[in-house]
This record gives C-alpha cells, sequence and structure tokens, in this order.
C-alpha cells in the first residue's frame, strides 16, 4: 500500500527486526535488553514470542523503515467475569524525520482493516499520550493510582481482617504458584488479560535492567495472593516498591498488606492501586495512603457495537436506544440495548435514540471504570430524558475495578 507522499505500508519481516528495534528504542528511549531477554528463555524456554513478527505493519521510505506498529490477539475480562477476544496494539513508533506527515493515521487505518477482518470486537492498548487517540475513537478505560505509605505510622483498625497464612518466599520458587493465583485472579477482575509466558519471564528475569535501581525482587505468597516487591536504599530512608499484589479474596489483599506494612526498618512503600482498593479503609489513618498520581493505563476501542456490548453484563436492566459516532471506522449507528436479569442483546435498530456518544466514550464506560454522568456532564454523552442517566451510570458500573493485567 502506497500513501500519497512515497511511503509505503507492508507487514514487516524477519529482515527488518534490526531497523525496527532503532526505530523502537529511538522512539520510546529504551532498547530490549538482551540479558533479560536470555534470562526469560532459559525460565520459560517454550514461550512464544509476545508479538509475531509478521503481524506487525512498517512504513516504509525506499529501504528505510519510519513507522512501525504491532498486535496480538489478547483475551481480556470483561464485567460479568466473561472474556472477549480483543486486539492488543503496542510500540506504535514514527521516526522524528517523518512525523506529522499522517503515517500513524495510515498504520492505524490498516491495523484497523485488519482487526475488522479478523472481527476481534475490542482494540486496546497503553498510550504514551492523552491528546492523539480519541479522534481514531479510543477512550482511556482503565485507571491507576500511584499511592505512598509512611508505614511507620500505619495501623489496622481492630475491625480489619486478620487471617495470616502468609509465606515468605523466594520468588524463583513460587513461580508456577504465582501464575497460578494470576490466572485465578484474571478469570474475575475486569480489564485483565491473559498473560503469556514471554511476559512472565520479563517479570521473574529480574535482571538490573529491569530494576529500576532497586534490589531483585521479593516475594509473599498466600494461598489466594501474592506480592512481589523490591527493596529502594534512598536517602529519605529505605522504600518497598510493591511490583505487583495480586489477590483473589479480600482476605488475601488484607493479609499481603498487612505482612508489607509489618516490614519494620522500611519508612515508605510505594504502589500502584485501583480507585476503590480496601487499603484505605483497612487502616486507623486513611489518609496515610496518599495518592501521588492518577493516570490512565489501559485506552479501549469498540470495533463491533453489537458484539461488544452483548459480550458484558449489567449491573441493572436497562432498555435504550445508543447512537455511536465514529469519526474512524465504521462502527457507529443506531443500536437497541437490552439487559434483562444482566443479560444483554444489542442489535441494530430505527428506533429514535435515547442516549448519544461517541465510540470514544463508549470505550470509556466498557470496563465501568468511568462513570457515564461524568461525560454527560461534559456534554459527550446526551441523554434525552435525564432520568436515563442513573441507569446508565449503573448498568455500566462493576463490583470489582477494572485493572490492566500486564504492562504491554
Ligand atoms: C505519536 C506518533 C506515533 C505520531 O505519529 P505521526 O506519524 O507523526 O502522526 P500523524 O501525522 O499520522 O498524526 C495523526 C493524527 O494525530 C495527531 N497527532 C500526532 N501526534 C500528536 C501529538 N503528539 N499530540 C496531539 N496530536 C497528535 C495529528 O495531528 C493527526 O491528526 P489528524 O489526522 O486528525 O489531522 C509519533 O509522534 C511517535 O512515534 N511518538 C513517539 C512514540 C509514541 O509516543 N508512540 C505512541 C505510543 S502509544
Amino acid at each position: 500500500m502506497t500513501l500519497t507522499n512515497g511511503i509505503t505500508l507492508r507487514s514487516a519481516t524477519d529482515d527488518d527486526a534490526s531497523a525496527i528495534q532503532t526505530l523502537t528504542a529511538t522512539a520510546f528511549g529504551a532498547r530490549a535488553d538482551e540479558e533479560t531477554r536470555r534470562r526469560s528463555l532459559e525460565l520459560f524456554p517454550q514461550q512464544e514470542p509476545l508479538y509475531a513478527r509478521q503481524d506487525a505493519i512498517v512504513a516504509v521510505d525506499g529501504a528505510r523503515i519510519v513507522g512501525h506498529v504491532k498486535s496480538r490477539t489478547m483475551t481480556l475480562t470483561v464485567p460479568g467475569e466473561r472474556t472477549v477476544d480483543a486486539c492488543g496494539i503496542a510500540a506504535v513508533a514514527v521516526a522524528p524525520t517523518h512525523r506529522r506527515r499522517g503515517i500513524l493515521r495510515a498504520m492505524y487505518t490498516e491495523q484497523h482493516r485488519r482487526t475488522e477482518a479478523d472481527a476481534r470486537p475490542l482494540t486496546i492498548f497503553t498510550a504514551s499520550q492523552g491528546s492523539i487517540y480519541g479522534r481514531f475513537g479510543y477512550g482511556p478505560t482503565v485507571r491507576e493510582n500511584s499511592v505512598t505509605i509512611d508505614r511507620r505510622f500505619a495501623e489496622f483498625l481492630p475491625s480489619a481482617p486478620n487471617p495470616g497464612g502468609v509465606e515468605l518466599v523466594d520468588p524463583g520458587a513460587v513461580i508456577e504458584q504465582v501464575k497460578t493465583i494470576y490466572d485465578r485472579w484474571r478469570r474475575c477482575t475486569p480489564g485483565v488479560q491473559v498473560r503469556p509466558d514471554a511476559s512472565w519471564g520479563t517479570l521473574f528475569a529480574d535482571t538490573p535492567a529491569i530494576r529500576s535501581g532497586g534490589t531483585e525482587l521479593y516475594a509473599f505468597l498466600h494461598p489466594d495472593g501474592y506480592a512481589l516487591y523490591r527493596y529502594h536504599y534512598r536517602e529519605q530512608g529505605m522504600q518497598v516498591e510493591v511490583v505487583e499484589l495480586t489477590a483473589v479474596t479480600t482476605e488475601a489483599h488484607a493479609a499481603l498488606w498487612r505482612t508489607l506494612l509489618g516490614l519494620d526498618l522500611v519508612k515508605q512503600v510505594n504502589a500502584t492501586l485501583s480507585d476503590n482498593d480496601p487499603l484505605p479503609y483497612l487502616l486507623t489513618d486513611p489518609r496515610l495512603v496518599r495518592t501521588e498520581g492518577r493516570v490512565d493505563a489501559l485506552w479501549l476501542r469498540v470495533m463491533d457495537v453489537p458484539a461488544a456490548l452483548s459480550a458484558r453484563a449489567y449491573q441493572c436492566d436497562l432498555d435504550l436506544v445508543l447512537a455511536v459516532t465514529d469519526p474512524f471506522r465504521d462502527a457507529g449507528g443506531t443500536f437497541a440495548l437490552i439487559v434483562r436479569d444482566g443479560v444483554a442483546e444489542c442489535a441494530p435498530t430505527t428506533r429514535t435514540p435515547d442516549v448519544e456518544l461517541g465510540i470514544d466514550v463508549l470505550g470509556s464506560l466498557y470496563l465501568g471504570a468511568y462513570p457515564a454522568r461524568a461525560f454527560a456532564a461534559a456534554n459527550r454523552l446526551q441523554v434525552k430524558d435525564p432520568t436515563h442517566l442513573h441507569p446508565l451510570t449503573e448498568a455500566f458500573g462493576t463490583d470489582r475495578d477494572a485493572v490492566l493485567g500486564w504492562f504491554f
């Protein structure tokens, strides 16, 4: 495929590997680390590459690779403990010598044409900038809070569960248990993706390149959860960085946090929490869990409105007609969404719309972390009858916060 400015798009081949590596390293300021890759392969010799080279799209100017996007199919949990196969997009990069000439738009057009041909109802990715992807029909859909806890003052309320059951373990010795717990958690948590061995390999490779100046990984294991963390020796005192804390049950959550906050010589614990993580409410002083940053962790685009909306469960019955606009592809239209006892049917209709919204807003609502009422207040979602807003907001909500399972 040739663009008007003489740039050509094609599928990548193995011969492009080194040029792609230079382009993506330049775009993101980081090169893939060979030691991590080697160690990962030692740990998981049967692993498949995270992304098949032939599924990547490159933009070529003469002999030079000036643009790149890669993708893989990811099985994503959606509200109601159901799963949807989504196209996960990564490593989107255009050479700084070729920016703002429409190369990203051209690569995205081709990528989404392929996703439609594969009949994937959703596309997802982690965005480096917030202002680019709305035009392509994406909305932020998972939120993360970076928190710090001054551990010295953290005390648990008398009512906080104290179930025990946590063991000090060597992370390398519990890889299989950790994988099993992740998978149990994945099945009940919206936003979490099936995790391939190549991702586990990078985590457990635990090479200096991925430690951000901290120690090697340490681990706590509970029958229903695990915590992987590092120590950082900083001028202000010893800190713990929680790399992953995964809990299938509230008991495992409380038990793991009690253990982490019991690390006597540590001054501060740094972690990432979803909006409604119960940690602050376990403590006598909820303010100790200080939010230092709040970011979107995952963006989502609905590729097929009826397939996507009938794939998830809802918190209450609904009978509404949604008019969805799609400025990028042809996925918009007018759809009746009827939910009875949590089971949804969604199909095109000629009925008059009750709700009007962009497909990017639908992407934000989809996993339940972003409420419809906030978009209505921002005039990005319009309801004909104001009494429809409350059921719409409630129906799309979830019992468990949406979370990004593994970064890609
Ligand atoms: C982001 C990046 C891929 C854009 O590539 P590009 O080829 O310059 O983008 P295009 O020229 O195709 O622009 C596509 C649209 O996005 C807009 N856009 C591009 N970069 C933008 C930015 N940084 N901020 C706001 N809008 C931007 C363009 O104005 C254009 O809008 P339009 O088509 O509606 O007129 C490129 O700058 C890059 O590689 N950045 C570093 C790596 C990165 O951030 N990758 C994204 C990872 S998710």
